[in-house]
C-alpha cells in the first residue's frame, strides 16, 4: 500500500509540461512524461486518460484559454492543438485529431537560460511542480497561456480536444494530453461543418511507433521542429530548424 503510494508519487513527479486548462482527463493523474521513446509507455492518443469530473464549454468564432503547468519545457517548442470530432471515447485513428492551430517554437514557454527549464516555486494540487505563469503568450522564461481561435465553422457537440508538443532538442519524443470540450456556436449544417473539418490537416505525428515511422532528430543541439502541414491557423513564434526534422519531412519556410 505504502510502496504504491510511493511509486505513484513518483510517476507523478517526473516531467515536462501538461495541459491544465481546458481540463484534461484525468487532470489529478495525467502524466507529464512523454508518449514515446526513450521510455515512454504511454499510450497514443491522450495517453489512453479518458475520465473526468467537467467538460469545459467552448464558443465557436471566439478563443478558448490554454493554459499549462510544471517546470521543464526544455527551452519551448513546437505546438499543436486539434480535436477529435468522433465521439466519445475518442477514436485512435491519427486521421481524426483535426488541427485548428499550429505553434512553432516558444511553446508552451520559452527559456533563455542554459538549463531550458524553469525554477520551481510550488507545487500544484497534485504535487506537481508549478513554476511563475507569464499571465500571457510573450514574457520568457515562465509559463505561457494561449488563446486558441475556434473556427466558427466547427461542428457543435461534445468532442475531444487535444494539445501535443515536440520539445527543443526533440530527444525523440511526442508529448499529448486530451479534455472533453462542449462546442457552441457552430456550424448549424452538418454537412457544411463536415466539409470544414475534412479540410483541416490531421495533427502531425513523430515518434510514435506502430503510428508512423517518422522520428525527429536525437543528436546534438538543434532548435526548434517546424510542424510540417500546420494548417491555415497558427503563429511562428521562433524560427525552427530544419537539422530537428530527423526522418521527418522538413517543412517549407512560413511565409
Ligand atoms: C521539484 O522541484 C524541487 C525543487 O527545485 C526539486 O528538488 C525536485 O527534484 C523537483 N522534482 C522533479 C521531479 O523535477
Ligand atoms: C489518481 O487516480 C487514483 C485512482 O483512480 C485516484 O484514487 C486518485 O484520487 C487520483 N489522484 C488525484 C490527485 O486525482
Ligand atoms: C494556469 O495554471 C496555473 C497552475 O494551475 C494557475 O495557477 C493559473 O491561475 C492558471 N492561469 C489561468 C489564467 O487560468
Ligand atoms: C532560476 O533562478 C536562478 C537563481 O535565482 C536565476 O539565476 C535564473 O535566471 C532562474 N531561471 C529562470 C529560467 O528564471
Ligand atoms: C455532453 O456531455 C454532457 C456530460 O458531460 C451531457 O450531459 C450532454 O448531454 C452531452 N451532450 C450531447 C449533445 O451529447
Ligand atoms: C452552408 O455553406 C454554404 C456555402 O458556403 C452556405 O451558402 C450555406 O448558407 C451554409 N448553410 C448553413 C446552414 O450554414
Ligand atoms: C513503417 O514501416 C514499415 C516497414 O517499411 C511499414 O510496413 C509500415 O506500414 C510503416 N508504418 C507506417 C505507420 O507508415
Ligand atoms: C541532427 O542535429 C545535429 C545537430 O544540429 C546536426 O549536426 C545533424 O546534421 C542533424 N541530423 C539530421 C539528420 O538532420
Amino acid at each position: 500500500m505504502a510502496l504504491s503510494a510511493v511509486f505513484v508519487f513518483l510517476g507523478l513527479a517526473h516531467g515536462h509540461m501538461i495541459m491544465n486548462r481546458p481540463v484534461p482527463f484525468n487532470l489529478g493523474n495525467v502524466s507529464l512524461s512523454p508518449l514515446s521513446a526513450p521510455g515512454g509507455k504511454l499510450p497514443y492518443p491522450c495517453q489512453g486518460l479518458t475520465s473526468f469530473d467537467y467538460r469545459t464549454p467552448v464558443v465557436a468564432g471566439q478563443t478558448t484559454l490554454v493554459n499549462f503547468t510544471g517546470t521543464m519545457p526544455h527551452g519551448g517548442g513546437s505546438c499543436q492543438f486539434g480535436i477529435n470530432f468522433h465521439g466519445e471515447p475518442y477514436t485512435t485513428n491519427p486521421a481524426d485529431w483535426k488541427t485548428i492551430y499550429t505553434i512553432i517554437g516558444g511553446c508552451p514557454a520559452e527559456v533563455t537560460t542554459a538549463s531550458g527549464n524553469l525554477n520551481t516555486t510550488g507545487v500544484d494540487f497534485a504535487g506537481r511542480n508549478e513554476s511563475v505563469h507569464c499571465g500571457d503568450d510573450k514574457v520568457v522564461n515562465c509559463i505561457r497561456q494561449f488563446n486558441i481561435p475556434f473556427p466558427v465553422d466547427l461542428p457543435n457537440g461534445n468532442h475531444t480536444f487535444a494539445f501535443t508538443w515536440f520539445r527543443k532538442n526533440t530527444a525523440g519524443e511526442m508529448y499529448m494530453n486530451c479534455a472533453p470540450i462542449s462546442i457552441i456556436g457552430g456550424a448549424s449544417s452538418p454537412a457544411n461543418a463536415s466539409a470544414f473539418v475534412d479540410g483541416l490537416p490531421s495533427m502531425f505525428l513523430a515518434n510514435i511507433k506502430g503510428f508512423t515511422n517518422c522520428t525527429t532528430n536525437t543528436t546534438g543541439e538543434h532548435g526548434v521542429f517546424n510542424i510540417p502541414n500546420p494548417g491555415r491557423y497558427g503563429v511562428q513564434l521562433i524560427e525552427p530548424d530544419p537539422a530537428a526534422a530527423g526522418s521527418c519531412p522538413v517543412a517549407p519556410p512560413a511565409p
